[in-house]
């Protein structure tokens, strides 16, 4: 059984540089069979719209990108340190493969609007409010363009309502 609380997203006492950019994200959506996760360093939480969100951004080529497309909710979960090697494998395999829930150990839940994992220790429900790919001629320096899109995979950006935080 599971041992999270509901919290309120103002209630996070994270660092979310440290949460985000160090630890890292799986932000998990659905499929018709299963759900599929993959690993994020890249977004932020904040307030849009009067609302607590969660900015989340997806390059199309990850299979993620389109259960992100096709679902109205997402989760992003956060793990202690010890999972480091589940969230290595999530950001290098894609769920084309592999059922990384299965390869990971990692145990999902489907209880919530998004599917998420048990092993978590903070969790993130997230509806979307807003996306939009990100562009060149809205990046200010070329050098960025340059440096993150020589493919023209631009990411798309999510913004998301925090529905229901979990924390353990
Ligand atoms: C530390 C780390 C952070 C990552 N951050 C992002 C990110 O913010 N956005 C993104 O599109 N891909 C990111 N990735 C890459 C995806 O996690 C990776 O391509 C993954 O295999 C995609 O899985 P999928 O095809 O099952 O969606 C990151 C990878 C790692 C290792």
């Amino acid at each position: 059984m599971s041992d999270f609380k509901e919290i309120k997203p103002s209630e996070l006492t994270s660092n979310p540089f440290e949460l985000i950019g160090s630890d890292w994200a799986l932000v998990t959506a659905k499929d018709r069979e299963r759900c599929n996760t993959m690993t994020a360093s890249w977004g932020g939480v904040g307030i849009m719209w009067g609302k607590p969100v969660a900015f989340t951004f997806i390059r199309p080529q990850r299979y993620t990108f389109g259960l992100m497309e096709n679902e109205e909710y997402y989760s992003l979960s956060f793990f202690e340190e010890s999972y480091r090697d589940a969230l290595k494998f999530c950001g290098s395999k894609s769920g084309r493969d592999y059922d990384k829930a299965k390869e990971t150990g990692l145990t999902p839940c489907y209880d919530e609007k998004a599917p998420y994992f048990e092993e978590a220790k903070l969790v993130l429900i997230c509806k979307k409010m807003y996306s939009q790919f990100l562009n060149s001629e809205s990046i200010i320096a070329d050098d960025d363009v340059a440096k993150w899109y020589p493919e023209n995979d631009f990411h798309k950006m999510y913004i998301s309502e925090i529905v229901k935080a979990l924390s353990k």
